[in-house]
């Protein structure tokens, strides 16, 4: 079993990660600053793994600290040395995805995202360190010409945040024509949703919502009114959106395929989709969670909004075929754990439950 650096394995994807890492074995770092998480999310993934307080420094060793920061990321790296356990591989979440901050402030979304993975992986390069799982998005395709969307589709990202996930893929394909020691696997996430079945980790945005799942969620519980329905008159069967909505837990499991992958193989660079290849709509999604949870979601269609694309679905069948990973939550599980979270921690990770 490996030593493992997890940036972001505070956040949302990271602690679900995190949680099936520990279970496979894996003894981890994690490394985050906690801007948009927080500890309870790893007290609770400890608490689900049985990790005792004192068992946790060897098996899942917590470090405040920014990616940007290259000192702190040597630190890491030697002290892991000295300790002589070092670091075998990186899973790097860390960093920011809001698409609408990244148009109002699109430099800091190039200095955490792209400019602190370029700290993290020249780090890596310095200590010989050269295998890593990259959170990568399906955002960077932007508005796709046909569906469902591989891999060989054209990267057009339309919004800053995509663009620095397209800008770190291609940092990542410069450096490994240079050193072929470099194992590298990016994950080109569809729409995470869902949480842990046991609803003790899940997804906790700091603000009012912005994605269609947390929002849907509250509104249920009945902090938020109404869901405004992005559009009704789109080229669609019933005229709203089509998304591929991926359990976080599938997503969790494939970091894992990926890596064992990455590891078992000769070094190279794989560019995989994470999707179910099921695309829902918007009403799909809002009727499946009524009918899982009983909860009534009132909602009005209004405008579209700027930047969607009318369907995005991905075609999975290169994260099969190469890692033997494919997604096995369906729509009805990812709404019956969501709501089981936001039920449990109406106020996120603010009320303890361990
Ligand atoms: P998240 O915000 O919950 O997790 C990101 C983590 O990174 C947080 O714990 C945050 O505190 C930490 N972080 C941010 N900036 C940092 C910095 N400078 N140094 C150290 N830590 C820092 O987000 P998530 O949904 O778990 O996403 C994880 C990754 O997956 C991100 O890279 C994101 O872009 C990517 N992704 C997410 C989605 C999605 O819908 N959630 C979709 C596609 C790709
Ligand atoms: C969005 C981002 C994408 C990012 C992903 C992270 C945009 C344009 N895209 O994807 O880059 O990787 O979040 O999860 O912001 N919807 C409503 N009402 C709402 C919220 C959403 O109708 O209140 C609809 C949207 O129009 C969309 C669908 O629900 O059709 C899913 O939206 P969302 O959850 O925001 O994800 P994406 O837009 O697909």
């Amino acid at each position: 079993m490996a030593r493992l650096l997890i940036t972001g394995g505070a956040g949302f994807i990271g602690s679900h990660t995190c949680l099936v890492l520990l279970n496979a074995g894996h003894d981890l770092v994690i490394f985050d600053s906690f801007v948009n998480s927080s500890h309870f999310a790893l007290e609770r993934v400890a608490h689900l793994c049985g990790i005792s307080s004192c068992e946790q420094n060897i098996r899942m060793k917590i470090i405040k600290g920014d990616i940007r920061d290259q000192v702190a990321l040597k630190n890491l790296f030697t002290d892991a040395t000295d300790e002589d356990r070092p670091i075998e591989a990186v899973i790097h979440f860390a960093g920011l995805k809001s698409v609408s901050e990244s148009i109002n402030n699109p430099m800091l979304y190039w200095d955490v995202n792209v400019n602190g993975s370029r700290c993290l992986i020249s780090t890596m390069n310095k200590f010989a360190c050269t295998t890593l799982v990259l959170s990568s998005s399906a955002t960077l395709y932007g508005a796709p010409k046909s569906i469902p969307i591989a891999e060989t589709a054209s990267i057009q990202p339309i919004n800053p945040y995509g663009k620095t996930k397209a800008a770190i893929e291609q940092m990542l394909s410069d450096l490994k024509g240079v050193n072929n020691n470099w194992r590298i696997a990016s994950l080109r996430y569809f729409n995470p949703v869902g949480a842990h079945p046991t609803g003790h980790i899940g997804e906790d945005p700091l603000d009012t919502p912005h994605n269609l799942f947390p929002f849907l969620s509250q509104v249920a519980l009945g902090k938020l009114k109404l869901l405004k329905v992005f559009g009704g008159d789109w080229p669609t069967p019933d005229g709203t959106c089509i998304r591929d909505y991926i359990h976080v837990m599938d997503l969790a499991e494939g970091h894992l395929y990926a890596l064992d992958f990455l590891l078992g193989n000769s070094p190279e660079m794989i560019i995989l989709n994470l999707g179910s290849g099921i695309g829902h709509s918007v009403l799909e999604v809002i009727n499946s969670f009524k009918k899982t949870t009983g909860k009534d979601i009132p909602y009005e269609i209004v405008a579209r909004r700027p930047g969607d694309a009318s369907i995005a679905v991905a075609d999975p069948s290169k994260a099969k075929e190469k890692l033997g990973w494919s997604t096995t939550r369906t729509l009805s599980e990812i709404c019956q754990d969501g709501w089981n979270w936001q039920v449990t921690n109406p106020n996120g990770y603010s009320e303890r439950i361990v």
